[in-house]
């Protein structure tokens, strides 16, 4: 017979092979049927792990990580598509030569230049690189939604692009071509290459100690801190009635890369329960550097964008800024806080993340998404 299982000889590339299931290759599972063939058992809680699961990929329930499983409800709840958000305001003021200021706009278009390669990043480290070696199936099904909603992302920057008539080569290539945005995507690079490797695999505990960093890198430092000084900019020019359909689109954003950040961390913390060896001294300092690097990377980004003040801010806040989220992801993973005693100088950003859709904060008008069925049959 056929059947899709992780066959044991892959390490943790939990993939699913579709293969054909002899006497010899018992499934690798604990609660036989009652009277049935021993091949056939049913999968057990205790089988389940986040990594190195032995257990059949393809059974979502009995559901062991409840917490991913409610994630992907809350995700889904929270679909929206950039179409809705109206943008006639932003291209008129685009247009208009005294609408924004030289440094207004250069804040627009260095963030879609960060952002609409950013987003394509994340969605391929996913797909190419985490799913495989993620073996909890309620952690994938998130991991499915994640996928999404980082396509949706690039699809909100490209409709902005398109809407503003920005040069689009420009745009697209500016993670080549503007070095503060090159720096951050080449720190990232080494760790998304670990993941989508053909050849990695989990299993070892360096290479387990690979996939944790990978992964810590990835929620905490690529969606927990480097998207943050673009969001803080262009929420700012939104609460200051300026690109408000932009604004709308990358509130929208941040909601969903605040869930897709702690998610992160939620398996992250998992992980390290489960394989508690991984965690040495030695590895938690070089996080820590890494945690370092990216708030001065983040820092630089922030000087680039903004080379004098502007919309109430300076790259002085953004440092302090920095470091107080450099301070809680550490303390969201269990590291000790790099920056002790950094304030948040924009307490407004956590109202954002917390924003409902129907508050429709910068009144462009929202049109409901439909969610759920809404086919007729009469
Ligand atoms: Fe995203
Ligand atoms: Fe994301």
């Amino acid at each position: 017979m056929l059947t899709f299982e992780n066959d044991g000889t892959m390490g943790a590339v939990a993939g699913g092979v579709l293969r054909a299931r002899t006497a010899a290759q018992p499934a690798a599972v604990a609660v036989a049927l009652p009277g049935g063939d021993p091949r056939l058992r049913r999968v057990s809680v205790e089988d389940k792990r986040v990594i190195n699961s032995k257990a059949d990929l393809n059974q979502l329930v009995p559901f062991k990580y409840r917490w991913a499983w409610e994630k992907y409800l809350a995700a889904c709840a929270n679909h929206w598509m950039p179409q809705e958000i109206n943008m006639s305001r932003d291209i008129g003021l685009w247009k208009d030569p005294g609408g924004l200021t030289e440094d207004e706009r250069r804040i627009v278009k260095r963030n879609l230049g960060f952002f609409v390669t950013a987003d394509s990043l994340a969605a391929n480290n996913i797909v190419l690189g985490t799913y495989r070696h993620i073996t909890a199936p309620e952690c994938r099904q998130y991991l499915l939604r994640q996928a999404f909603e980082e396509a949706i992302h690039t699809h909100a920057y490209q409709y902005i692009v398109e809407s503003l008539d920005l040069d689009a080569g420009e745009v697209f290539n500016a993670y080549h071509e503007v070095p503060s945005i090159r720096d951050k995507d080449e720190f990232l690079i080494p760790f998304v290459d670990t993941l989508t490797d053909p050849a990695f695999r989990t299993g070892t505990l360096e290479n387990d100690q690979k996939l944790l960093k990978s992964l810590i890198v990835f929620s905490c430092l690529m969606e927990g801190l480097f998207f943050y000084v673009g969001f803080v900019q262009v929420l700012a020019l939104g609460r200051q009635n300026k690109m408000t359909g932009s604004a709308e689109q990358y509130m929208y954003i941040l909601r969903d890369e605040s869930m897709h950040c702690n998610f992160g961390i939620d398996l992250v913390n998992q992980i390290k329960l489960e394989n508690p060896q991984l965690w040495t001294g030695q590895f938690r300092e070089e996080l820590q550097s890494l945690f370092g690097k990216a708030v001065e990377l983040e820092y630089r980004y922030a000087e680039d964008t903004m080379p004098r003040g502007v919309l109430g801010l300076n790259a002085p806040m953004f440092k302090e800024y920095l470091r107080f989220i450099a301070n809680r992801r550490c303390q969201q993973i269990g590291l000790e806080a790099l920056y002790p005693g950094a304030s948040n100088p924009f307490p407004w950003m956590s109202e954002m993340i917390d924003l409902k859709k129907e508050r429709n904060f910068f009144e462009t008008r929202v049109i409901e998404y439909q969610t759920g069925g809404a086919l007729s049959w009469d």
